[in-house]
């Protein structure tokens, strides 16, 4: 088998040799998926609703009405899915587990047949040589907990630390690196601030609450895992390469500067450096007391981790424009405008500019000093199986990665987003993200040309 994320992938101290388009030995190569948006199976072997069952459900939340009742199907498929990624020759396979599936109702009993589950895809995993990575929180959270607060509830961090364990328990003799959660900005922001993603609340107050309540949660699990035994932890982020629209403009570049930090620092502090900012810290004040932010937290979150995960699309660019009202996903930031996307897009309409990826790792690199792993990078289009659009996209992307490793970033690995087409949230079905093609109505899988592709370049451990 190839070198695992654990292993040192890179010279000791820092990264490794890129030579050319060659990256260094070892990096490791996978796709990534969310449970959600690929198991379907949502009432069966016992697994309870979460709170993406409810909102799909909730008319005028979700393009078209689309669930994911069945999604990929991969529940059933799983054998099929782990055949076709072993053919695509991968290192790794990036995959999250539905806590409704183990805990259906968040803190009671154990449900076997959820947890046997993800013990058959590991075993299935492992049996072709590829690595597991476990995301442990990809946004479906149990709805039960949510009619408790959800994550506006302390009581929530304390039961994704048990959960935590009960995974731990049964995967960790197996499975060595372990995230806890997926872009908690978008738990806390697309979940409680704009309300556009589950469980769909508009309001500040309960969003920096869930931002504090998600890290805590990070913390608690980290401590728990490590003293279990665990080799390497992590967390998953979707940082902002977040840029001032004209960087001579004083104006502009405090508006990069307050969006830094709702969607970086306010998390990447206190997981790195055992505190919130001070500006985030009076940001929120404007909004809720801080009391929920208790003694000791601070340091419970900042547990060392081994590995950062860093989910990338598209820059953002910012302007200053008094008068202007806050981004509906951003509580504070009133006075401040996103600039449109600017040339090429994705079906998404996210702007394509993979020079901010190398920009984004190396300030990462600078200013927090975690190894890093790319668990997210892709591009939706609706192009078939011929997708030159997506290889373009990735391939651009690619060599953004090998710019920050030969500027030493210390980068492991690479998880294109996303194995095949699958459950886009908001957008439902309609956006294809997968470099293997779905048919939703024969559940067929088709590898795309950026498939074969991917393929290649895993093969060679390198681009053209
Ligand atoms: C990320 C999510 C992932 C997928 C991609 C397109 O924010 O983590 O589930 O939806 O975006």
């Amino acid at each position: 088998m190839t070198a695992t994320v654990t292993s040192e992938a890179t010279e000791p101290g820092g990264a490794g040799e890129a030579s050319g388009l060659r990256f260094p030995d070892g990096f490791v190569w996978g796709a990534a998926t969310a449970s959600y948006q690929i198991e379907g199976a949502t009432t069966e072997d016992g697994r309870g609703p979460s709170i993406w069952d409810t909102f799909s459900r909730t008319p005028g939340k979700v393009y078209a009405g689309h669930t994911g009742d069945v999604a990929c199907d991969h529940y059933h498929r799983y054998r099929e899915d782990v055949a076709m990624m072993a053919d695509l020759g991968l290192a790794a396979y990036r995959f999250s587990v539905a806590w409704p599936r183990i805990r259906p109702d968040g803190t009671g009993p154990v449900n076997t047949r959820g947890l046997d589950f993800y013990d058959r895809l590991t075993d299935e995993l492992l049996g072709k040589g590829i690595e597991p990575l476990v995301t442990l929180y990809h946004w479906d959270l149990p709805q039960t907990l949510q009619d408790r607060g959800g994550w506006a509830n302390r009581e929530t961090a304390l039961a994704f630390a048990e959960y935590a364990q009960v995974m731990y328990a049964k995967l960790g003799d197996r499975v060595q690196t372990w995230t806890t959660l997926n872009e908690p900005w978008c738990s806390a922001y697309l979940g409680y601030a704009s309300g556009r993603h589950a469980p769909g609340i508009t309001d500040p107050v309960a969003t920096f609450r869930a931002v504090h309540h998600l890290l805590l949660a990070h913390g608690l699990a980290v401590e728990a895992l490590r003293g279990a035994g665990a080799r390497t932890l992590g967390i998953t982020l979707n940082p902002s390469e977040v840029q001032p629209l004209d960087p001579s403009n004083a104006a502009d570049r405090e508006a990069a500067r307050i969006v830094d930090g709702l969607n970086n620092r306010i998390f990447l502090d206190p997981l790195v450096k055992g505190a919130y900012p001070e500006d985030m810290r009076t940001l929120m004040s404007r909004f809720t007391d801080l009391g929920f932010i208790q003694d000791g937290d601070e340091k419970q979150i900042s547990q060392p981790i081994d590995v950062l995960g860093v989910n990338f699309y598209s820059p953002a660019y910012v302007s200053a424009k008094p008068g202007a009202p806050a981004a509906p996903d951003a509580p504070g930031t009133e006075g401040i405008e996103w600039r449109p996307p600017v040339g090429p897009v994705t079906d998404m309409n996210w702007q394509i500019e993979p020079a901010a990826l190398t920009r984004l790792l190396e300030r990462l690199q600078a200013d927090y000093g975690v190894p890093l792993l790319i668990t997210e990078n892709g591009a939706a289009y609706s192009d078939g199986v011929h997708d030159s659009r997506r290889i373009e996209y990735l391939d651009g992307h690619l060599k953004a990665c090998l710019d920050a490793i030969s500027h030493g970033v210390d980068l492991r690995g690479y998880f294109v987003w996303s194995l095949m087409d699958n459950y886009e949230w908001a957008e439902g079905y309609a956006k294809r993200f997968g470099i293997v093609q779905v048919d939703y109505t024969t559940q067929e899988r088709m590898p795309k040309d950026s498939a074969r592709w991917y393929s290649d370049v895993i093969r060679r451990n390198g681009l053209e």
